[in-house]
């Protein structure tokens, strides 16, 4: 695996032969990420994963000084899933100047949800990402269904941009007790972790309530965040959202989402399944 820390050095070792996809991340690798290289193999015949921990995502008072950075363990996953290139700049590199031009995504698609409870998070985002791509040039980058909002909001800035650029989604990878594997499930206590798994417990409950024919949907969400306060969570939101927009279903749409943010003690997760 070659890794580059320079915009220059990552354009003079790609080539241009052959499809690239790319995988974003910020560090701290799991079998949700790796899940990702591998199904980005199959996409391309060559693979660039990106580490990078985005200053301009995260709100002052959020992790973004204590987000894991784990880069000699992560190196090893990437090589071992057989990842070609591994682009990791640093923060002069990427941002050497202030980044004055970003990408403003609406709000109808920013604004809602976890962009409600983290303002300019999905800028952040999607502002790296077009930067990602501009730098990176990739035939197809691939974003996990984990983060659906930002998968939306990337398709979404793909399309509107006209980028020549496949957005591929990749499955939720899950622990056995189907907790949705993330690099801030590290934050949890013993105590904490035994009782996380009951986020994706209420949300199977809601997804199995709406395949059994419920259609009152904000009695299901009122349900559910009152399990999941019984069950010591903090919720900022349980909704059922179309999976194309992520707006309002009407009582006979089909194609629903069920997405969840709280707060387990200091640690906030989110999760969501698709119905
Ligand atoms: P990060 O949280 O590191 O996630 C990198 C990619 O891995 C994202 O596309 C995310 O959706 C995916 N992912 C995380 N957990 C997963 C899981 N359990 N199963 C499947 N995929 C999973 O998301 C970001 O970084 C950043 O916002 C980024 C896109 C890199 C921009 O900074």
């Amino acid at each position: 695996m070659q890794i580059h820390e320079t915009i220059a050095g990552l354009r003079a070792a790609r080539g241009y032969a052959g499809r690239l996809a790319l995988v974003p991340t910020m560090g701290n690798l799991h079998e949700g990420h790796i899940a990702l290289m591998t199904q980005a193999r199959s996409h391309a015949d060559q693979v660039m994963a990106t580490i990078f921990v985005n200053r301009l995502q995260f709100r002052p008072g959020e992790d973004f000084e204590t987000y894991p950075r784990t880069f000699e363990a992560d190196c090893e996953k990437l090589a071992g899933a057989g990842v070609d290139h591994l682009f990791a700049p640093t923060e002069a590199e990427m941002y050497p100047q202030p980044q004055t031009y970003q990408i403003e995504p609406p709000p109808e698609q920013a604004g809602i949800l976890d962009g409600e409870f983290r303002p300019g998070h999905f800028r952040g985002v999607a502002t790296v990402v077009m930067k990602l791509f501009q730098i990176a040039q990739p035939d197809a980058a691939l974003f996990g269904k984990k983060d659906y909002q930002q998968l939306m909001v990337i398709r979404n800035m793909a399309r509107e941009f006209n980028l020549p650029i496949e957005i591929i989604g990749g499955e939720t990878v899950r622990a056995a007790d189907g907790l949705a594997l993330s690099s801030r499930n590290g934050y949890l206590s013993a105590t904490e972790r035994a009782q996380a798994t009951n986020l994706y417990r209420v949300l199977t409950k809601v997804a199995e309530a709406v395949r059994d024919g419920s259609r009152d949907w904000a009695s299901l969400e009122q349900g559910a965040v009152r399990e999941l306060q019984a069950s010591g969570w903090i919720p900022d939101y349980v909704a059922l959202r179309k999976k194309v927009d992520l707006q309002l279903p009407s009582a006979h749409d089909s194609g629903l989402v069920v997405l969840a943010a709280a707060r387990l003690g200091s640690t906030r997760l989110i999760d969501n399944l698709e119905v």
